[in-house]
């Protein structure tokens, strides 16, 4: 039995589709067990009630998410290790490879936490994900013109399925414990060229306008997104100009095949655009 955190979201709602295909048992955690709208096969349970017995009674792996178990996930993963869990992946962040940047940081603290629960554990650290390029829908449903402080800035943007495919391989073989693998797509993209192939799939001519960084920056704030977070993205997409982004050989090595290209995630994602 698995229970996923953050299982409606863009990461874990194919970790639980991943292991429902596996024909593994899934709760699947959720602050609206109602609305959820899960696949059939896994069993959505109150964010609320993780650390209960009902939810934690059989579970030998755990899905962490951040955001979820914000304030007490040390209590929460010794619920879990009394309860007989065994292993944790994580969702972390490549960011936390350059530590002293206030994202790296968070899920830096955030990975000590689950290693010091002598729990096993798997510590993803994905760079961009791809969905994240479904903030300029509104702008392309209008005028068709993205508006981005650095067009020409590089990026290595990971499908969400593939970093769900590495969690459940975490989970299903004993490959992956003890380490922190890096996961990127398996292309470099400038943002414009992002846009361009987003056009391609809905069918439409998209271009993408140059604004200034710190319009971007109050746009970013917010949320999660503290200003010293917006600093830090807007700096590593300022370096990224005219730089390739690096290509982590670890998602192709793991899942045995390349990792899902922008160009598939656009055409996945073509009615979210249109
Ligand atoms: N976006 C990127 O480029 C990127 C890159 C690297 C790492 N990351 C990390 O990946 C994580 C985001 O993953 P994701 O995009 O899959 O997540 P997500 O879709 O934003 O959220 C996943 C689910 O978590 C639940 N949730 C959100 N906020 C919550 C809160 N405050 N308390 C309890 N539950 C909450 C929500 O489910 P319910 O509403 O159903 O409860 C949501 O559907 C973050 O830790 C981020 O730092 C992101």
């Amino acid at each position: 039995m698995y229970l996923i955190a953050g299982a409606t979201g863009n990461v874990g709602r194919h970790v639980v589709t991943g292991l429902v295909a596996a024909n593994e048992p899934v709760r699947a955690l959720t602050r609206d067990p109602a609305a959820a709208g899960l696949p059939a096969g896994a069993a959505a349970v109150a964010t609320a009630d993780a650390a209960a017995d009902a939810t934690l009674d059989g579970v030998t792996g755990v899905f962490v998410h951040a955001a979820v178990f914000h304030g007490d996930l040390p209590g929460f993963l010794a619920a879990a290790k009394a309860h007989g869990v065994k292993r944790v992946v994580t969702l972390s962040s490549l960011a936390s490879v350059s530590p002293g940047n206030p994202i790296g940081d968070h899920h830096l603290a955030l990975e000590r936490q689950i290693e010091d629960s002598g729990l096993e554990w798997v510590h993803l650290r994905p760079g961009a994900f791809a969905v994240n390029t479904l903030a300029w829908a509104g702008q392309i449903r209008g005028d068709g013109v993205v508006r981005l402080p650095y067009p020409d800035s590089h990026t290595n943007a990971i499908h969400e399925r593939d970093i769900a495919d590495v969690a459940v391989r975490a989970f299903l073989t004993d490959d992956l414990v003890g380490a922190r693998p890096v996961l990127t797509g398996p292309e470099s993209l400038r943002q414009d060229e992002q846009v361009r192939l987003i056009g391609a799939a809905i069918g439409r001519e998209l271009t993408a306008e140059r604004i200034d960084a710190k319009v971007a920056r109050d746009a970013m704030v917010g949320g999660f997104v503290t200003e010293a977070m917006a600093d830090w993205m807007l700096e590593a997409q300022a370096e990224m100009v005219d730089n390739p982004a690096p290509i982590s050989p670890e998602t192709e090595r793991i899942l045995g095949r390349p990792g899902r290209t922008f160009a598939d995630w656009a055409v996945e994602h073509a009615a979210d655009f249109a």
